[in-house]
């Protein structure tokens, strides 16, 4: 880490976001307020799915297809003054696919030589929490310690933030994360990629109590999860049903709805009970798995009848899954204590850790 021998503040920060499977380019103004100026993502997702889920290579070929023009529409202008404005870049440096990572971080790195502006790598889970902060209403309510359920395709993370760049993990998965829960058993019923919006799409015309699925670890005190038992006791319920049922459209969303009242449950159950232990201002929810309304409206509900003081906050429409927006924002932070990074060394971390 380096940190910046001059006091230059940080105003306009430029955004790259390459870990998985959406491209996305941002511009984030934080002088006297907090404005979006540019904001780009191109989503892989149409070619992801016909492969049934995120192929790492295909992945990293997108963001390098992708990258220079969602650049070239945010940063240069047509004078070809490169960086005009920009003061700072952040860039996604882990954890995600190594080689879809590389892609942002060389497109930065070089920025950040050409340009003579400061470089900082942001944690990806970062990026995340910073999302709710990116609502000018969470900001009013913004008041540490802060409780968060981190809930994507990668991971399952409850976090305690103390203040900016002050983190403590106090409970994670021990195997699959809940968007992966989501993924692999909308896959095992032929349902696309993602799985999270699909399920939760049909879950709306269907009866969760008809399929009793399995809750590990709901009540045995620790802050952690498991959701691998859940994708096997799917696959026992949809090899029990014969081909007739497995294309009854009732069927299947009576599956879905069950799926996601299993994932909801284990989710809001832990998270309240981390908020009793810990006693949190705020809940946020964020992450992919952060639009599904069903667990926002049952956290909301539990929340304002058991721990009634306690906000739930989470981002706007659009900025759940992966974005560059939520990139610049937690760079910005990183960017006002002065924790930049050396363009010549950055470089991927698949396994960063907050
Ligand atoms: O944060 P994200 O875009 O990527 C990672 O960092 O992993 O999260 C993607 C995940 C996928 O697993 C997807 O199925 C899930 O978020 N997801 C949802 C919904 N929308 C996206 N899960 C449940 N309900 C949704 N509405
Ligand atoms: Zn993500």
């Amino acid at each position: 880490m380096v940190l910046a021998k001059t006091a230059k503040k940080t105003r306009r920060i430029l955004g790259i976001e390459t870990s998985c499977d959406e491209t996305s380019v941002a511009i984030l103004d934080v002088g006297s307020r907090v404005r979006l100026v540019k904001h780009l993502i191109a989503s892989q997702i149409p070619v992801h799915q016909l492969y049934g889920g995120v192929v790492p290579e295909v992945a990293a070929r997108l963001h390098v297809a992708e990258t220079v023009g969602l650049l070239d529409k945010t940063v240069f202008d047509t004078r070809g003054d490169v960086l005009k404005g920009v003061d700072a870049i952040a860039v996604a440096n882990g954890p995600g696919l190594a080689t879809a990572l590389r892609v942002g971080i060389d497109a930065a790195r070089t920025l950040a030589w050409i340009g003579n502006v400061p470089i900082v790598g942001v944690n990806h889970l970062e990026g995340h929490l910073a999302s709710a902060w990116l609502v000018p209403a969470n900001r009013k309510r913004w008041t540490f310690p802060l409780l968060a359920l981190l809930v994507s395709g990668g991971h399952t993370e409850l976090i305690l933030m103390n203040g900016f760049c002050q983190y403590q993990v106090i409970g994670r998965t021990r195997d699959d994360a809940a968007g992966e829960a989501f993924d692999k058993t909308a896959k095992l019923m032929g349902l696309p990629y993602p799985g999270g919006p699909q399920i939760s799409k049909r879950a709306v015309h269907g009866n969760g109590a008809r399929f009793t699925l399995p809750r590990p670890m709901r009540h045995d005190g620790s802050f952690d999860f498991s959701f691998s038992g859940l994708k096997t006791a799917v696959r026992n319920v949809w090899s029990s049903l014969s081909v007739v049922d497995q294309q009854d459209t009732h069927t299947v969303d009576d599956i879905c709805a069950s799926i996601q009242e299993a994932i909801v449950d284990v989710l809001v159950e832990k998270t309240i009970a981390a908020a009793r232990a810990y006693r949190p201002t705020g809940v946020m929810i964020v992450g992919g798995v952060s639009a599904n309304q069903t667990l926002y409206a049952r956290m909301r509900t539990r929340m304002r009848k058991e721990l009634p003081d306690v906000h739930v906050l989470r981002p706007a429409r659009g900025f759940h899954t992966d974005n560059a927006a939520m990139i610049a924002a937690a760079g910005s932070w990183r960017a006002q204590v002065g924790a930049f990074d050396d363009w010549q060394t950055l470089d991927a971390e698949p396994e960063k850790d907050l």
